[in-house]
C-alpha cells in the first residue's frame, strides 16, 4: 500500500503520524511510505532519519495526499486539507467526530474512508489509541501542578516532596483510571503525601495492591471531597463517565474553603471538566485564578512533550497501521471487531451511531460496507 505522512498543520500540533521506526516497520512489510518535509521536526525526528528508514520525502502537503492511498496522522483534516482529500482516501487519525459537525460533513462529502484512533475499542471495552495520551496527560499533571506551585507562578510556595523536617505537599486526584493512577504514581516518586479517590471499588483495591505507601486510596463521595479540598495544594480532576459530560465534583463554592495558593488541574477539561470553574486553556496561557486558587486546564496536555507522545502515540498505533496496510481496510476491518469499530465514515455513509445521532444523520451498519 502507498502511506503518507503529512506534517500536522493544526495550531500549535508538533506531534507526528509516524516515526521513523514504525516508517521502517511499514517498509519490511512491503509498502510504500511518503513523508512530507519537516513532518517529524516538532518531535525531534530529521527528514534523514525517515529517509534512512526507508521513505521518500515530500516537498509539500498536496504532493503526499496525491500520491496515498492510506494518510496516517495524528489530528483530524483542518478545512484547508479538505479538498486535499481523494475520492476513497483511507484516513487514519484522530477525528473526534461526534464535537465537529463541519468535519464530519466535509468528509462524507469527500467520500472518504476514516478510522478513528478515538473509537477502536477492544473487547473489554478500553480504548487502546487513548490510552497513551491519558498516560502523558496523567504523568505530567504532577509536573506542571509542581511548577505552579511555586510562588512565582502564584502558587502556595509549597516543594511537592517536602525536605527532611518540612512536611511534603498533599495531592489530591478525583479519578483513579489511567490518567488518575498516572499522576499517582508521580507525584508519589517525587515524594508527596497522595489521596486518590474513585466510586469503583474494584479499582481502589487495584490501586491499594500496586501503588507506594505514601498514597491512600478512598471511595469517592461530595462529603469526603469538600474535606479533603480544604486541606491539599494540588489536586488533579482525573473522572470519565464514558460518553458522558464529566460530574461537577469541585463546585464553586468549595475555592473559598482552599488554601490560598492551592493549584487544581483538570484534566478531564476535554469532557467538560470536574471542576465547575474550569474552562478550556492552552499552552500559551495555561492559568488563570479565582479566587486565589490557580486553575491549569490545558485541553492537548501531550502537545507540550512531542516528543515523548509521538513515540507513545505510535507505539500504540503502529500495529494497526500495519494490520490496514497488508490487508487493506475492508478486509482488516471484517476480520477485527477493534479495528471495525474504528469506522466512523465510509465513502459517504456514516457508520458509526453516536456520530450519526449527534448530527440526526442518517446512520448505516458498518457490516453493509465491508
Ligand atoms: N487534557 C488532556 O490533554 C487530556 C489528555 C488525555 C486524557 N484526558 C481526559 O482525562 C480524563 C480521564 O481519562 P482516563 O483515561 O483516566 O479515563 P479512565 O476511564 O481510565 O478513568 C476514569 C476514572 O474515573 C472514575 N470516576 C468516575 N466517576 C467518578 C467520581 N465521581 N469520583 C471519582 N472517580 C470517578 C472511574 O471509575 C474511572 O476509574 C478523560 O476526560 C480524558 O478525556 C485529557
Amino acid at each position: 500500500m502507498i502511506i503518507g505522512v503529512p506534517k500536522e498543520i493544526k495550531n500549535n500540533e508538533n506531534r507526528v503520524g509516524a516515526t521513523p521506526a514504525g516508517v521502517n516497520e511499514l517498509v519490511r512489510n512491503g509498502h510504500t511510505v511518503y513523508v512530507q518535509a519537516t513532518a517529524g521536526e516538532g518531535s525531534g525526528f530529521a527528514d534523514e532519519e525517515y529517509a534512512n528508514a526507508g521513505a521518500t520525502i515530500l516537498p509539500t502537503i498536496a504532493e503526499v495526499y496525491a500520491i496515498a492511498e492510506m494518510i496516517v496522522k495524528v489530528k483530524e483534516p483542518i478545512e484547508s486539507e479538505y479538498s486535499l482529500i481523494k475520492d476513497n482516501q483511507l484516513l487514519f487519525t484522530y477525528f473526534h467526530f461526534a464535537s465537529h459537525e463541519p468535519l464530519t460533513k466535509a468528509m462524507i462529502e469527500r467520500n472518504a474512508v476514516c478510522l478513528a484512533y478515538e473509537t477502536v475499542e477492544r473487547p473489554d471495552r478500553s480504548l487502546p489509541l487513548l490510552v497513551p495520551m491519558s498516560e502523558v496527560a496523567g504523568r505530567m499533571s504532577i509536573q506542571e501542578g509542581a511548577k505552579y506551585l511555586e510562588k512565582p507562578l502564584k502558587g502556595r510556595g509549597i516543594l511537592l516532596g517536602g525536605v527532611p523536617g518540612v512536611r511534603p505537599a498533599q495531592v489530591l486526584i478525583l479519578g483513579g483510571g489511567v490518567v488518575g493512577t498516572n499522576a499517582a504514581k508521580m507525584a508519589a516518586g517525587m515524594g508527596a503525601d497522595v489521596t486518590i479517590l474513585d466510586t469503583n471499588l474494584a479499582r481502589l483495591r487495584y490501586l491499594d495492591d500496586v501503588l507506594p505507601a505514601n498514597v491512600t486510596t478512598q471511595m469517592s463521595n461530595g462529603y469526603v471531597i469538600r474535606e479533603l479540598v480544604k486541606t491539599h495544594d494540588l489536586i488533579i480532576g482525573a473522572v470519565l463517565i464514558p460518553g458522558a459530560k464529566a460530574p461537577n465534583l469541585i463546585t464553586r463554592d468549595m475555592l473559598k474553603t482552599m488554601k490560598p495558593g492551592t493549584v487544581l488541574v483538570d484534566v478531564a477539561v476535554d469532557q467538560g471538566g470536574c471542576i465547575e470553574t474550569c474552562k478550556p486553556t492552552t499552552h500559551e496561557n495555561p492559568t488563570f485564578i479565582i479566587d486565589d486558587v490557580v486553575h491549569y486546564c490545558v485541553a492537548n496536555m501531550p502537545g507540550a512533550v512531542p516528543f515523548t507522545s509521538t513515540q507513545a502515540l505510535t507505539n500504540a498505533t503502529l500495529p494497526y497501521v500495519v494490520q490496514v496496510a497488508n490487508k487493506g481496510w475492508k478486509e482488516a476491518c471484517a476480520n477485527s471487531e477493534e479495528l471495525k469499530k474504528g469506522l466512523n465514515v465510509v465513502n459517504g455513509k456514516v457508520v458509526y451511531k453516536g456520530v450519526a445521532e449527534a448530527f440526526g444523520l442518517e446512520y448505516t451498519d458498518v457490516n453493509t460496507v465491508l
